[in-house]
């Protein structure tokens, strides 16, 4: 008799974005009529610039030659591409890393989920909340909690508040942690970290044999020239930081999917026993023998989003989105309400008017609005009363659902 992993049975609801689909599905197949407006999940709509689709096509015709094919590629990425995120995105901030410590993938939320595997389940994990679903669920799946509570919350996980009080900066865990995630910028939140609180954490890991786990899947919408877009640029962190990074966000690349992470050669951690292992090494072995590496065109495109064509193209991308969030940001500040993020991340998260819940918000703003959003609880118990807009969408759909809902709140 074949037995399933019950720790999939501790999962609460579905999956927070294909719940919110169904639930947008269910209303546009009952109003065909209603022009709706998504500004839920954090997908990207722009094209990809021409720089990059110039890159792909030239990849894909090389495939068409048995001189220029290529079949299996290094489970690790090309070097090509290593070395070009090395030379122009951490070379720049000061950080100088070995091609051996990048690792290109297909995805930052896979590479969040799948680096548990190189960790023993007698972790204790901390976790922001509000979050990013996947930390948690993932940590659920592998075994590492035991059931939710009536709040949401998984026994065995330590979830660190991400409140208004605190500027969405969570405090330092009151009990001994051996994992913690950390997400700048902040996804749902917006919120960002600035060198001292990043210091904050490199040196509290440093002091406790802990381990961050840093998301930097939104650092490219950072405007702010004072906030550190990599958790290298704090001293000590090769020694307590695994990176992940994504092109999804930076260069539109949630359909093509790319990816990177970093695992420092500096950085260890412990057998039982107490014998320091290299989790560079475990990582490699990990990808190698689970993963056969990301197509060679979508390597050669990632690598154009760096090229001196391809670089300012994409910029021009950031700065639309960014420009969406402004007129989000200030669009509902002007109908009183009270919004944070959105200055340093594509995000605008904001509180729900008079007191109502993430849900009925989504509710109203959907059916009265037609826009979608994401209800904050959908993050996490802390998310309750609050929700997040994404500033991934065409400026015309951005301006006409501020405006919805500035009417509809007047
Ligand atoms: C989000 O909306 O939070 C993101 O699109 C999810 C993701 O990047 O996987």
């Amino acid at each position: 008799m074949a037995l399933v992993n019950e720790h999939y049975l501790k999962l609460k609801a579905g999956y927070l974005f294909p719940e919110i689909g169904r639930r947008v599905k269910a209303f546009t197949e009952a109003n065909p009529q209603a022009k709706v407006i998504r500004l839920g999940i954090g997908d990207v709509t722009c094209p990809l610039p021409p720089a990059i689709i110039k890159a792909f096509q030239d990849a894909v015709e090389e495939m068409a030659t048995e001189k220029s094919f290529m079949g299996y590629g290094p489970e690790q990425g090309y070097e090509f591409l290593i070395n070009t995120i090395i030379e122009k995105s951490y070379q720049p901030l000061g950080v100088e890393l070995k091609a051996s410590e990048v690792f290109i993938s297909d995805g930052s939320k896979c590479d969040c989920a799948n680096i548990l595997d190189i960790f023993a389940l007698e972790n204790v994990v901390a976790i922001g909340d509000p979050v990013y679903p996947v930390y948690n669920d993932t940590n659920v799946m592998i075994g590492r909690t035991g059931e939710a509570n009536e709040q949401g919350y998984y026994k065995g996980l330590v979830y660190l508040p991400c409140t208004e009080a605190n500027g969405f900066n969570p405090a330092f865990p009151d009990q001994e942690v051996d994992i913690i995630y950390l997400c700048f910028p902040n996804n749902p939140t917006g919120a960002v970290a600035t060198r001292e609180q990043l210091k904050g954490w490199v040196d509290y890991a440093l002091q406790h044999n802990a381990v961050i786990f840093f998301d930097a899947a939104y650092e490219a919408f950072i405007t702010d020239p004072t906030i550190p877009h990599s958790i290298y640029e704090i001293e000590g962190a090769k020694k307590c930081a695994i990176e992940f990074r994504s092109f999804s966000k930076t260069a539109g690349f949630t359909g093509v999917r790319c990816a990177l992470t970093v695992v420092p050669e500096e950085l260890t951690a412990h057998t039982a026993a107490g014998e320091p292992i290299q989790l560079n090494k475990l990582w490699n072995r990990r990808q190698s023998t689970k993963f056969n590496g990301v197509s060679y065109p979508v390597q050669k495109a990632a690598a154009a989003v760096y090229s001196d064509e391809g670089w300012p193209q994409v910029k021009e991308i950031i700065d639309y989105y960014m420009e969406n969030a402004r007129i989000i940001r200030t669009g509902l500040a002007e109908a009183g309400i009270t919004v944070y993020g959105g200055v340093n991340a594509p995000y605008i998260w904001l509180k729900t008017p008079n007191t109502m819940s993430s849900w009925e918000f989504f509710d109203k703003l959907l059916t009265e609005c037609n826009v979608v959003g994401t209800p904050g609880s959908g993050f996490g118990p802390s998310g309750e009363g609050f929700f997040r807009l994404s500033a991934f969408c065409n400026r015309d759909n951005v301006i006409e659902a501020v405006e919805r809902i500035k009417r509809n709140l007047k």
